[in-house]
């Protein structure tokens, strides 16, 4: 038998999802709503799909390796070089560069608890220590994490705004942060979601890196932009980092259609607008309702809401996510009674509201 390490070997597989059709046709339901991966519900920049369509056109030629084009344009909508730029088969893949090009076996990583799922993953499959700091009242604990600094932390995540709270860090306590992190480590910005965040105070990561401070920050084109399905995201930091990490990634690590889809949505600000509008209306009404229904829930900065179910019955976030698939309405169940809801259409999310109020009516 082949050997694997233990690192590897450790590892619980992520359990996959099924198809939305299969599930339908196992529940004998039709017409289900999907609000559980934090996608955008009005889909892509239509200009994003016809720039995708011809894309097409061309699939017979391998992509444009160092993404000229995009790169271009993400360097100077961030006003830096483009040999500050790097971009990936979705941000996921760039935090895997990160772990691939800078972890040497032992090396630690600290995270926030709970965090995106994906860093804990690669840092162990690299061979590195995660090392996970529990979240302080839903937000990460900035403190903690400093604290929790050893000779061999290399890494730190911060996912700002945090999956799965919704919870963000503001401008003062990064800059504390900040102040704490020997230059040594680099620290990586997670801001997947951070085109939702509209609280003034939201860090601006980029100042950060022009004053000097040893970071990167990741942006996708797979939430606000719409195109998850494409996977296409990208890193900003000091033209050194983004060096080495080219070193390891594939050449031609993202897709023609990808770069040009990308190209064009990021052009297309009202559409970019739009989404928020709608998300800010979407997150309203939600709140406004699970105020009502005397659900509690952290106040989000992202497309998704984190909330909380009454009671004492731990098992009841898991019996309450199921009864809702069987109404059609998928959202995520975290632990224990919490949950995760994306913010979709407004008649996505009256239909999840009447469908929770239903289920819970049952207990
Ligand atoms: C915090 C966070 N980072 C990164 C990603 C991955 O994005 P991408 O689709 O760009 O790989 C997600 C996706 O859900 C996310 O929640």
């Amino acid at each position: 038998m082949i050997k694997v390490s233990p690192d590897i070997a450790g590892i619980i597989p992520y359990p996959p999802g099924k198809p939305m059709e299969e599930l339908e046709r196992e529940l004998g339901i039709k017409g289900s709503i999907k609000l559980a991966s934090n996608e955008n519900p009005l889909g892509p920049s239509p200009k994003a799909v016809a720039a995708i369509r011809k894309g097409l056109e061309k699939i017979q030629r391998y992509p444009d390796g160092a993404g000229y084009y995009l790169r271009e344009a993400l360097a100077e909508k961030w006003k830096v070089e483009p040999s500050q730029v790097i971009i990936g088969n979705g941000s996921n893949e760039i935090i895997e560069l990160l772990v691939r090009t800078f972890i040497l076996p032992g090396d630690e990583a600290i995270m926030a608890d709970p965090s995106f799922s994906l860093y804990p993953l690669v840092v162990t499959t690299g061979h590195g220590k995660p090392v996970q700091i529990p979240l302080k009242e839903g937000r990460h604990d900035l403190a903690q994490m400093a604290k929790a600094i050893t000779p061999k932390t290399k890494l730190i995540f911060v996912c700002n705004p945090n999956n799965p709270t919704g919870t963000m860090v503001d401008k003062r306590e990064v800059a504390r942060f900040l102040l704490r992190v020997p230059k040594r480590i680099l620290v990586i910005f997670d801001e997947a979601y951070a085109e939702y965040a509209t609280d003034p105070d939201f860090p601006q990561t980029i100042d950060s890196l022009r004053e000097g401070a040893s970071v990167i920050f990741l942006r996708t084109f797979s939430k606000i932009y719409g195109l998850a399905g494409l996977r296409i995201g990208y890193g900003i930091s000091r033209p050194e980092v983004i060096d080495y990490m080219n070193r390891v990634r594939q050449p031609f690590n993202t897709n023609l259609p990808a770069q040009q889809g990308a190209l064009a949505a990021l052009s297309d600000e009202a559409h970019v607008s739009k989404s928020l509008r709608i998300n800010q209306e979407g997150k309203e009404f939600l709140c406004r309702q699970f105020d009502e229904m005397g659900l509690s829930y952290f106040r989000s900065e992202t497309n998704f809401i984190y909330f909380n179910l009454n009671g004492s019955e731990p098992a009841l976030g898991k019996k309450v996510f199921t009864a809702l698939l069987h109404k059609g309405v998928i959202i995520r169940h975290l632990e224990g009674r919490h949950l995760r809801v994306t913010i979709g259409l407004p008649k996505e999310n009256r239909r999840f509201i009447q469908s929770l109020k239903e289920v819970l009516s049952l207990k």
